[in-house]
Parts: structure tokens; C-alpha cells; sequence
């Protein structure tokens, strides 16, 4: 089985999203094997978007992230379940995500779009070992 880390963002918490959400992953056929509700701080959110520092949007990105609790999860699936998750998700934009997927269907902004998922087997291996290192 392979797995990946999701979380569902601070606005996906504040709007009473997470249910949607979760529920469209279950629906898929994706299986929850840990899940958390969690304020990230400021330390958490540094290692885990390290990718982005430096750039234009990092800073509001942190601060957005931080905001409020978020819930993280680390879901399950036969193959390539890090893809499975980004395609029901939608682009970045929530302005280019077709509806059917998550951020087409919810958001509106780039900045407030609801949902991370890792972009590939080795993200989601360096993920789920900062959220949870028990499960990794
Ligand atoms: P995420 O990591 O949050 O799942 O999103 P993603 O892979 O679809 O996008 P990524 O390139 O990793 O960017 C992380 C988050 O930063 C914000 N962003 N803003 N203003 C901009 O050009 C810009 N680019 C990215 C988005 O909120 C994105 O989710
Ligand atoms: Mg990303």
C-alpha cells in the first residue's frame, strides 16, 4: 500500500469543509490511517513548505497555514495514491481546477485553496515523517 500526507487547510476547518473533503477521498477509495487536528506552527510549517522559502509568496503562505487549526491526514492506497489525491484536488488555482475536483468545486482563491496533497512518493515520504513519524 502506498501512502500520502493531506491536509485539509485552514479554511477548509473554518468553513466545515473537512467532512466534504475527507469524504470524497473515502468515496474514492482512499483509506484514512491517520488523521489529526492540529494548529501548525510556525517551526512545522518552515520544514514542511522548505521547497517555497525565498519566494514572493512564502511569507503569506506561512501565515495562512498558521492561522488556525488544520487537519492533517495520512491516507492509503494501492498505487500512486500521491496522485490519485492531487487529481482530485485540482490545479492550484482554484480559478483553472474544473469542477469535480475539490479546489474547481470549493475554493476561488490561489491563496486560501483548501487542500495540500504531496506532489510525489518521495514528498509524501518526507511529509508524513514530519506530521507523523510514527506512521512513517
Ligand atoms: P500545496 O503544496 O499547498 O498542496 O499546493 P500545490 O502543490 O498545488 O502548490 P505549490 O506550488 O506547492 O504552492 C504551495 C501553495 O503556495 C501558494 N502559492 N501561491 N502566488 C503564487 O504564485 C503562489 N504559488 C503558490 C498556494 O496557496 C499553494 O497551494
Ligand atoms: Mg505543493
Amino acid at each position: 500500500m502506498k501512502r500520502t500526507l493531506v491536509i485539509c487547510k485552514p479554511d477548509a476547518v473554518e468553513r466545515g469543509l473537512t467532512g466534504e473533503i475527507i469524504g470524497r477521498l473515502e468515496r474514492k477509495g482512499l483509506r484514512l490511517v491517520g488523521a489529526r487536528l492540529q494548529s501548525i506552527d510556525d517551526e512545522t510549517a518552515g520544514r514542511h513548505y522548505e521547497e517555497h522559502r525565498g519566494k514572493g509568496f512564502y511569507g503569506e503562505l506561512v501565515t495562512f497555514i498558521t492561522r488556525s487549526p488544520s487537519m492533517v491526514l495520512v491516507v492509503e492506497g494501492p498505487e500512486e495514491t500521491w496522485k490519485i489525491v492531487r487529481t482530485l484536488m485540482g490545479p492550484t488555482n482554484p480559478a483553472d481546477a474544473p469542477p469535480g475536483t475539490i479546489r474547481g468545486d470549493l475554493g476561488t482563491v490561489m491563496a486560501e485553496n483548501l487542500i495540500h496533497g504531496s506532489d510525489s512518493a518521495e514528498s509524501a515520504a518526507r511529509e508524513i515523517g514530519i506530521f507523523f513519524p510514527d506512521l512513517s
